[in-house]
């Protein structure tokens, strides 16, 4: 009987937890900023695959480096008029988990020339990425350098 009413105890102040950590993820803006983050992840999810071939920490593979830069690519001209409303910034409290400067409003459209040089420097590493490992190694850090670009100006440090 102690035993269930612990476990019971310890079940209710999970729930609990779990309860607080989703009421602060509650703000108005909530699915635009998860909708940008997975792009994100996206743009990062394929220059891990493809930074592994570059550094040789993964045999190269003309394929599979070229969907990754496809993929890459096609992420980086995904229309995002919907990702980014105003107010959807790391400056209020309400946001959920957010890193977006409200810079990237204030400036506007000086972000923009941001995501264009992505798309550039990524349309060149995906003509490239299948043509050898020395073609993609070559191409890599017009990539690195537009994301650092962007997030240099644009996004908060990690808290
Ligand atoms: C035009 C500006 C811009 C460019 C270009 C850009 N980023 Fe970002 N990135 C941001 C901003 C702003 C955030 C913060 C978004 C938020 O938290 O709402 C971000 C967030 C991220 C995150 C965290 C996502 C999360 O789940 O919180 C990753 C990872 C990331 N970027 C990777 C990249 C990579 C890799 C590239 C280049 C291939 C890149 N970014 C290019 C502006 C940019």
């Amino acid at each position: 009987m102690i035993k269930k009413l612990l476990a019971l105890a310890i079940a209710t102040s999970m729930l609990s937890i779990g309860f607080v950590a989703t009421a602060a993820d509650k703000g108005p803006h909530d699915s635009a900023i998860k909708g940008r983050q997975a792009m994100f992840q996206t743009y990062s999810f394929n220059m891990g695959i493809l930074g592994a071939m570059a550094k040789e920490k993964v045999e190269y593979d003309a394929d599979k480096a070229s969907e990754a830069a496809a993929n890459l690519l096609a992420a980086a001209n995904f229309g995002q008029s919907a990702m980014w409303p105003a107010g959807s910034d790391n400056s209020d409290p309400a946001n959920g988990r957010t890193r977006a400067l409200p810079e990237i409003w204030s400036t506007y459209p000086a972000v923009v020339e941001k995501g264009d040089a992505l798309k550039k420097a990524a349309a060149v590493l995906a003509e490239q990425a299948g043509g050898g490992l020395g073609a993609l190694q070559g191409a890599m850090g017009g990539v690195g350098k537009s994301c650092k670009g962007c997030h240099d100006d644009f996004r908060a440090e990690k808290k």
